[in-house]
């Protein structure tokens, strides 16, 4: 045996054991007559101590280690005098006899502390130091707990995982597929799945009425920090129900999770907002529920008064900051550059000063009376002290812009504490998208979303308008799941497929073999799949997902570990039959 004990086990009950750590240097202290070094594992912590006193020769000997050389160590426990209350064996350390180093270790590129001086390509190339760094390796096991109990959860509620391939054909999500050619078959490839949608589907009509899968999803589409080209989601799908028990089932897979990892109970049922709701209140599909600021519609309320820009705008909004009404000249200006940024699109940003006074103040008071001003300011729902901030323009751009702000601004007051969590599910989505560019509809979810019964009639005639039998969990402003009521009516699914501008042999050459499927008594179904990573990066505090991501991709998608995606030698080119054509310069 190597050890008796981890580097996180012993306490002060401990004193006067003999035993027996592993682990690797994380830093010694010389004090001449003594010398100290922290010895870490991935459970903590142990202080070793050497002096000169009791063995000189061993006391040189560890005066040489160096930073994560890897050593056993044999000695006793005893109390410390100067005991360290922020570690929990802080009360202890260990009286070295004798030790033996399993290993040296090169001088690390960086600290391996939670505060690294390593930038962070540096930290990716050497993921397996970065790796031992205490922050990632909480994340780890935070990660690995919360597949247990995802496991633990869906496993009581009946439901069985199952396995589906990953070399498969083209599916629905609507990114692009990453692809893999075929040796066997030179010219063909195989596509990545985007997700399990289709083997799922597949599943219900082979009777597993309850399936789940912690499933890699691969999707070559542009990178984020809360979406890498493999990812992770919780997969699932449900026989012979309804929107509301796929809700009912998934929103205590929510509370189980936030119970057991959080140690958050949560006994109300999580609100339910419409998409047109979201839309208009808070300008996305995704709100942050953990402050107010809505949105409010001031179109009417500052046109014909001579701004231009008011006058001529197909939409104008407001939120109203509270605290701000003071801020100052500069600080507006900053607000005003935010918002121009590419990524949020606005030409410019009108404020008014809502005093605590009850005083109005506004660079556009000379087209406003005081009273317009104050109609706007009651229409903005503000309170007294509030800084009101206005955008216009095209409806959408607009709301999508003050969403922005929104957001921005509820950084800057603190409003959105990460240890405050405001789930909800955003419900009756479009069904369909446009296409502008493609002239065509496209499937704002995938094209076996079914339509709400009642919009059905107005697939026909007015398309854009039908809403889709779908859902999402949105948890503090990301979305951490989506899902929908299939269609399993073919008479439907054909009329979708037209909607979409599929003749009838697009569709079988794409989803031939599902169609087929549903022609052996498809049951009614429906599913949701969670963002595995991004659930985790939230319940960890994190900003970005590569945080919880043993070995992530950087945001050009590359390895810069393996240094992948690489070239491959011409053999293999052969073989696979292909030759690569010079990019042009
Ligand atoms: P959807 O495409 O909405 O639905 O994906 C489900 C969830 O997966 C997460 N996600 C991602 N996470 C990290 N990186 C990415 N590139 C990425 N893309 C998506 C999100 C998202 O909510 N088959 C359907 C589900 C269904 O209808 O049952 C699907 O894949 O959190």
């Amino acid at each position: 045996m190597y050890r008796t004990h981890t580097c996180g086990e012993l306490r002060l009950k401990d004193s006067g054991s003999r035993v027996t750590l592993c682990g690797w240097v994380q830093r010694s202290r010389d004090f001449g007559g003594m010398t100290f070094i922290d010895l870490r594992d991935r459970y903590g912590i142990t202080q070793l101590v050497f002096s000169m006193e009791n063995n000189a020769d061993l006391c040189n000997r560890a005066r040489e280690l160096g930073r994560e050389f890897v050593v056993s160590a044999t000695g006793v426990v005893r109390e410390r005098s100067n005991k360290n209350q922020k570690i929990p064996t802080g009360e202890i350390e260990i009286v070295v006899e004798e030790f033996n180093v399993l290993n040296n270790s090169e001088i690390p590129p960086f600290t391996i502390e939670d505060e690294t001086d390593g930038g962070e390509e540096l930290r990716m190339k050497f993921r397996y130091l970065d790796l031992r760094r205490p922050c990632l390796r909480d994340n780890m096991i935070l990660r690995h707990r919360m597949a247990r109990e995802v496991r633990k959860y869906l496993d009581s509620m009946g439901f069985l995982e199952i396995e589906t391939p990953v070399l498969i054909k083209s599916t629905p999500e609507g990114a692009r597929d990453f692809v893999v050619p075929s040796r066997l078959q030179p010219g063909t490839f195989y596509a990545l799945p985007q997700s399990p949608q289709t083997f799922k589907q597949l599943l219900m009509v082979a009777g597993f009425d309850r399936y789940f899968q912690l499933v890699r999803c691969f999707r070559d589409e542009d990178l984020r920090s809360d979406r890498q080209p493999e990812f992770t989601q919780i997969d699932c799908e449900m026989s012979f129900v309804e929107q509301n028990d796929i809700l009912q089932t998934f929103e205590g897979l929510a509370k189980h999770l936030f119970r057991e990892i959080k140690g958050i109970d949560i006994r109300e049922d999580f609100p339910r907002m419409n998409y047109a709701d979201a839309m208009s209140r808070y300008g996305t599909d995704k709100p942050d529920l953990r402050f107010g600021m809505e949105i409010h519609d001031i179109t009417s309320e500052v046109r014909g008064k001579g701004f231009a820009m008011f006058d001529q705008a197909e939409f104008t909004g407001c939120i109203s900051a509270p605290g701000c009404s003071e801020y100052s000249r500069k600080q507006t200006d900053e607000l005003t550059e935010f918002v121009r940024r590419p990524q949020v699109g606005a030409s410019g940003l009108v404020a008014i000063k809502y005093g605590v006074d009850g005083t109005v103040k506004s660079s556009v008071e000379k087209y406003y009376t005081p009273e317009e001003l104050k109609a706007i300011v009651e229409k903005a729902a503000a309170e007294p002290g509030s800084l009101i901030l206005i955008m216009s323009g095209r409806r959408e751009k607009t709301l999508t812009a003050l969403s922005e702000l929104r957001l921005e601004m509820g950084n800057r007051l603190g409003l959105r504490d990460r240890n405050v969590f405001r789930p909800l599910w955003v419900t009756g989505f479009p069904l369909l998208e446009w296409d502008e560019e493609e002239k065509r509809f496209f499937a704002k979810h995938h094209p076996f979303t079914s339509p709400l019964p009642e919009d059905l009639p107005l697939l026909e005639t007015d398309p854009a308008a039908v809403r889709a039998n779908a859902y999402d969990l949105v948890i503090n402003g990301t979305e951490i799941g989506g899902g929908s009521v299939r269609i399993h009516d073919s008479d439907v699914q054909r009329r979708m497929f037209r909607a979409l501008g599929f003749t009838p042999d697009e569709a079988e050459a794409q989803f031939g073999f599902l169609i087929n499927a549903f022609r052996y008594g498809a049951p009614p179904h429906g599913g949701i799949a969670f963002g595995f990573d991004r659930w985790t990066a939230l319940f960890a505090g994190e900003d970005s997902i590569r945080e919880v991501i043993a070995f992530p991709k950087n945001n050009s998608g590359r390895d810069i570990m393996l240094d992948s995606p690489a070239e491959i030698s011409a053999k293999q080119l052969d073989e696979l039959m292909i030759s690569i054509r010079k990019p042009a310069r």
